[in-house]
């Protein structure tokens, strides 16, 4: 069977899932590559009202989203694990009361591997968390800690065994194509985590991003990434490991023993609908009129305050047109080993891409289109996903 053939087969209802995504927006340290909204208090925030927020957030939502049944629930941060479990609970319980619940709910809760995190993973699992995603990010002490990581790999690994006796399904974060690491380390280090017999894994090649210590670092040539070459031998080789272990590249980043994806990813990818809540969260919602772009507020406090005044902290909120939308679509859905299906795109563009725009890419061998209308990319066009796109898009 064709890879894209057997990803297809995936659960989730494509597509009418429903998800959620709330953001914690705080973190015990900031990591000097992390470009995420993520601040540090050194006085503890007072999580009681920021739960009221979410809730008084979440209500606003869902008086314009009514009659969905939510199919994932995924807390992202930011350090969500530094949320008590009442936090949690009570966001989770304010969820239920306003929509209806799927019987077979994905809620995942992204984890940083200390050991006072792990402490609360038992009440996570009471609270309705039931998928953990565990910030790992190397193998070895000396690359955690020129990442600025607060954990040790005993640590994680520890939190990792905990998490697995816990909650019925797990992934790990890796980051990979770091400053002074070679090939042979990276596989070596990718080989122990697929040793560890995980389901689900998600190796990101660090991204030098704007504004960060290693921004600042990299362009006064104080930090040397690996080259694009090896970097790219990098990605290769994620690939081809990860599939021989059984965790099949369902995603450009993401790897899964099949039927363990995540479902609330695949919500993005397949271009489903979702709230987005707390700080600096993304939603995408229909209505008869279309598909709206919701955006809110990035700074926590200000956007606290935002939802005691308003209800919410929306600060963008713009109906796409139809090729805004379709273009959106060409963007997520091509990340996946699946692709793009292009009669639904058709219809959310109310036209069909023109075959000129996409045959000369299939016969160059970047693309290729199956015998159900799925296009997607190649193991060779992969790497060159962002001109792909650009070619492909309105
Ligand atoms: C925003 S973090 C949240 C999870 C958690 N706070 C943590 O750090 O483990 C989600 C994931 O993004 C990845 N990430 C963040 N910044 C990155 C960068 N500049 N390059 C590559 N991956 C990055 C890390 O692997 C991280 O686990
Ligand atoms: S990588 Fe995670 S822990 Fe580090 S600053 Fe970003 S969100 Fe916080």
């Amino acid at each position: 069977m064709p890879v894209s053939a057997k990803a297809k087969s995936v659960q989730s209802k494509i597509p009418d899932a429903f998800g959620i995504y709330v953001h914690w927006p705080f973190c015990a340290a900031k990591c000097p590559y992390c470009d995420f909204n993520s601040h540090v208090r050194h006085v503890p925030v007072d999580q009681k009202e920021f739960a009221q927020a979410f809730c008084r957030e979440i209500e606003t939502v869902a008086a314009r989203t009514p009659g969905r049944e939510v199919e994932s629930i995924f807390f992202g941060g930011g350090t969500p694990s530094l949320m008590e479990v009442t936090t949690i609970k009570s966001i989770l319980d304010c969820i239920a009361v306003n929509w209806d619940i799927s019987d077979d709910v994905e809620i995942t809760l992204e984890a940083n591997p200390t050991s006072a995190e792990a402490d609360r993973f038992q009440g996570y699992a009471k609270a309705g968390v039931n998928r953990l995603s565990l910030g790992v990010q190397a193998l070895n002490d000396k690359d955690l800690q020129s990442l600025g990581r607060l954990h040790s790999v005993k640590e994680a690994l520890g939190a990792l065994a905990m998490a697995r006796d816990i909650f019925p399904r797990n992934s790990l974060d890796l980051i990979y194509a770091h400053p002074g690491q070679t090939l042979d380390q990276w596989q070596d280090e990718l080989g122990q985590a697929l040793a560890l017999g995980i389901s689900h894994i998600s190796p990101y090649q660090l991204t030098i991003e704007a504004g960060t210590p290693f921004a600042a670092l990299h362009a006064k040539g104080k930090l040397h990434c690996p080259p694009s070459a090896l970097a790219l031998d990098m990605f290769e080789t994620t690939r081809t490991m990860c599939d021989a272990a059984g965790l099949v590249t369902y995603e450009v980043s993401n790897h899964a023993r099949p039927g363990d994806e995540s479902r609330h990813n695949l919500v993005y990818w397949r271009y489903c609908e979702y709230a987005g809540i707390g700080p600096s969260a993304h939603g995408r919602l229909k209505n008869a009129a279309g598909r709206w772009a919701t955006e809110t507020e990035r700074h926590p406090e200000t956007w606290r305050q935002m939802v005691e005044e308003n209800g919410s902290g929306i600060i963008a909120d713009n109906l796409l047109t139809p090729d805004e939308a379709a273009d959106e679509y060409l963007l997520m859905a091509l990340r996946l080993a699946e692709g793009l299906d292009l009669a639904r795109h058709e219809k959310i563009r109310g036209k069909a891409l023109p075959e000129t725009r996409y045959q000369p890419l299939i016969e160059n061998g970047f693309l290729e289109l199956d015998n159900t209308g799925y296009l997607s990319a190649t193991n060779k066009g992969r790497p060159l996903l962002n001109t792909l796109i650009a070619k492909l898009a309105d």
